[in-house]
């Protein structure tokens, strides 16, 4: 039996990460000052939720949670709920192998697991659990590299493959920079290229302005605006501030646009998919769940942030993820 309380996961994930002396995942959870150079983007990626507030629509004849659908459809697959797992790696000194246990966690909830750089054997052995994956990879210097990642990502059976743009420059935790010798710009036409080596959708990780969005919809198949959870870039956008346009932008295209950073609670998902996204991505999340207790305690908090969503939906008059409109946000 798992345990559903999200507060008490949490917490018990906080413990486990102040005892192992992760302050920074601490205060990137927690959404305090941290990340990259001064650290607001830590910080405002909480922050920001603060300035969108919910309607309720109580009089929808709605007679049971149960009757609240919150089943998507992503990559030709139905999924369960519209969280799914960030584009993970590392985590090592939380369980021997992390990103088995995230794919697990995911299959058992209907989701699916993303991950981002690792080796090929973390990446069979996520697979090898019968879970959905995605696989982000890096933008290395070399696009063989790129290539051949991608490559044995999708000969292994995973349903979707894609590289987080916003790692051109590498990232940064305070003044360290992260990757930065190992990654570099790529130009539109070498990104199409990669892309075209592929038979699977193509993700785009890292877009943060309407202009990239329409560059990359000539290209990729899914789009997830990010800040990377405010690890690249100091006093960016929250990804909700930029997904109306963004929406706009590419309006028509039958491109799935996903969103993360900052994102920790059924409200947050709701406001994120009432701004136009299919789906969100929760990176933090994942790792303190699996801090508190493994696959159980990812499954527990993502059970507990669906419950939270399907509780927020029927209160705001939405049956199903389709009936989710921005006509339930007042915008500050
Ligand atoms: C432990 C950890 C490892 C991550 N590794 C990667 C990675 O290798 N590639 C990537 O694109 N994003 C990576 N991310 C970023 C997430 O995919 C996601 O963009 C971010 O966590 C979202 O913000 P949140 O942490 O506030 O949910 C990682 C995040 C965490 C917490």
């Amino acid at each position: 039996m798992v345990e559903n309380s999200y507060t008490e996961v949490v917490q018990k994930g906080l413990e486990k990460l102040r005892s192992l002396g992760g302050v920074d995942r601490i205060k990137r959870f927690l959404g305090e000052i941290g990340g990259a150079e001064s650290g607001y983007t830590w910080f405002y990626n909480r922050e920001f939720f603060k300035k969108i507030r919910l309607k309720m629509k109580l009089l929808e004849d709605i007679s049971d949670l149960s009757e609240i659908d919150t089943r998507i459809t992503l990559f030709g697959q139905r999924l369960e709920m519209p969280i799914m797992s960030g584009a993970m790696s590392g985590m090592g000194d939380l369980a021997p192998k992390p990103l088995k246990l995230v794919a697990e966690a995911m299959k058992e909830i209907g989701s699916i697991a993303w991950m981002g750089a690792g080796s090929k054997d973390q990446l069979l052995e996520m697979v090898n659990t019968g879970a959905n994956v995605v696989k982000i990879t890096k933008p290395y210097k070399e696009n063989e590299k790129i290539i051949e990642e991608l490559s044995f990502a999708e000969k292994i059976g995973v349903i979707a493959v894609g590289i987080d743009i916003d790692y051109f420059y590498g990232g940064k935790l305070g003044d360290r920079l992260i990757l930065g010798g190992v990654t570099g710009p790529k130009k539109i036409s070498e990104l199409s290229e990669i892309a075209s080596t592929l038979n699977i959708p193509f993700v785009v990780k890292g877009i943060l302005s309407e202009s990239d969005a329409k560059k990359a919809s000539n290209f990729a198949d899914a789009i997830v605006v990010s800040n990377h959870g405010g690890t690249v870039l100091d006093y960016a956008a929250h990804p909700l501030e930029v997904l109306p346009e963004i929406v706009k932008e590419i309006e028509g295209t039958d491109i799935a646009i996903l969103v993360d950073s900052g994102f920790r609670r059924g409200t947050d998902v709701l406001k994120g998919l009432a701004l136009g996204a299919k789906g969100v991505l929760m990176g933090s999340t994942t790792l303190v769940g699996l801090a508190a207790d493994g696959k159980n305690g990812i499954i527990s908090l993502f059970l507990a942030i669906n419950d939270e969503l399907k509780r927020t939906m029927a209160i705001c008059g939405c049956k199903d993820i389709n009936s989710i409109s921005k006509d339930i946000l007042i915008l500050a």
